[in-house]
């Protein structure tokens, strides 16, 4: 059997003629940018998430760096955020020309630690952006109370989390702004690239609005900006796509579920956290093998049996090539936690379109995988990405 990490082509395939007809109704509508369906999209997005406002933008990286600007935040301001993260999040700081400061992780939910956090606030600081990593919220009620404590700006990475919620919280609720990635892997996801924001602030959505049109505020009436836009075929396949994300969601959880209940007996690997009352929507399934030096057996094991498992992500940010890029970027504290998380990391097939004869074939395959080698580094114990404590967060 061969198990492929995505289903993109599954997906379309279940809502081919939902998807081929809004494609049409763009062609034959004669607005291709900035026309009808964005415009519809963008209401529809505000109305999932309860906002006031959602605006299109050409990706997720770049609905961080335009969230940034509109904040007024740039050359000489700081941006905290997690050192295990996609390398985007980080970049769009760099774009934005401020600082990016990298603190740790909790050892469990690999979300932003709030102790971590607090303690790299320095005068220069202007902005936490915790990550939704995995499709897990961050505690977003313990940023809410830093950010209000120091005058801070508070936006969410939400690239990977669409459709999450904390136990008192939903997404876009706790924050100035909410980012988003539509690039196709993501839980909703167009065939291309596209991004969004969502938000309360009226200046915010505004001043967006502006940068991503060429500064244009009207029609020949510019000034400095971008351009960013979220094309209209793109929004009418996302349109189509959001009438199915929870229920997308809700598989996924499912065969989190079902990977969960398969595994819980390794012993040469630690499952993903979900803590009681968050709802996980599971964009990635990621276990973490006991010690770094298997981590890449595993997926190699995994790869031979034909299923493709990939690593999310083996390099943590201030290890990646030129850091610290020309501006400064530092780290603050122990980033034990990170650095175990890259070392240690495995992500499992994830996509609601799997069927169960695959999610058992996987987890026969790393059940195979754990049996052979827990007689040398089998323990009951957490291994080393579990191993640290943020103090704080979900590891209190
Ligand atoms: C956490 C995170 N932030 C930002 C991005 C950037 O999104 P995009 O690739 O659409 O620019 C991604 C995904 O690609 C991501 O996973």
């Amino acid at each position: 059997m061969q198990v492929a990490f995505y289903g993109h082509v599954r997906q379309y395939n279940n809502i081919k003629a939902e998807i081929d007809a809004n494609i049409q109704e763009v062609i034959l509508s004669g607005n291709y940018v900035m026309g009808p369906m964005l415009k519809k999209f963008e209401g529809e997005l505000a109305a999932y998430h309860g906002t006031k406002y959602a605006v299109g933008v050409g990706n997720g990286t770049d609905a961080i760096w335009l969230s940034l600007m509109a904040l007024g935040i740039g050359p000489g301001d700081e941006v905290i955020t997690n050192a295990n993260t996609f390398f985007a999040t980080a970049e769009a700081i760099w774009i934005a020309g401020a600082t990016a400061v990298l603190v740790d992780c909790a050892p469990d939910t690999k979300c932003l630690c709030p102790i971590a956090t607090a303690a790299a606030i320095t005068p220069k600081t202007k902005a936490i952006i915790p990550v939704h990593l995995y499709g897990q919220c961050a505690d977003m009620v313990a940023f809410r109370k830093l950010a209000d404590k120091h005058k801070l700006r508070l936006i969410e990475d939400n690239a990977q989390a669409i459709g999450a919620a904390g136990p008192s919280f939903r997404i876009g609720q706790l924050s100035d702004v909410a980012t988003t990635s539509f690039i196709i892997q993501k839980n909703l996801g167009t065939f291309g690239d596209a991004g969004a924001l969502v938000t309360n602030n009226e200046a915010v959505d505004k001043e967006v609005r502006r940068l991503r049109n060429h500064g244009s505020t009207a029609r020949n009436v510019h000034s400095y900006g971008f351009n960013s836009r979220l094309d209209d075929i793109h929004a009418g396949i996302l349109s189509a796509k959001l009438k199915h994300i929870d229920q997308w969601n809700d598989q996924r959880r499912q065969w989190a579920e079902r990977y969960t209940a398969g595994l819980k007996d390794c012993r040469v690997i630690d499952l993903p956290t979900a803590l009681p009352g968050y709802r996980h929507v599971f964009h990635l399934y990621v276990v973490e093998t006991k010690k770094p030096e298997l981590r890449d057996q595993l997926v190699s094991f995994l790869v031979k049996a034909g299923i493709d498992a990939k690593t999310h992500y083996s390099i943590a940010i201030h290890k990646q090539a030129g850091y610290p890029w020309g501006k400064d970027a530092r780290t603050v504290g122990s980033l034990a936690n990170a650095e175990a998380n890259a070392a240690c990391c495995v992500s499992l097939p994830m996509f609601p379109e799997l069927t169960a004869a695959e999610v058992d074939f996987v987890i026969a395959k790393v059940q195979e995988w754990d049996a052979m080698n827990a007689p040398v580094h089998g323990s009951g114990k957490p291994g080393v990405a579990r191993g640290g404590c943020c103090k704080g967060g979900s590891c209190k």
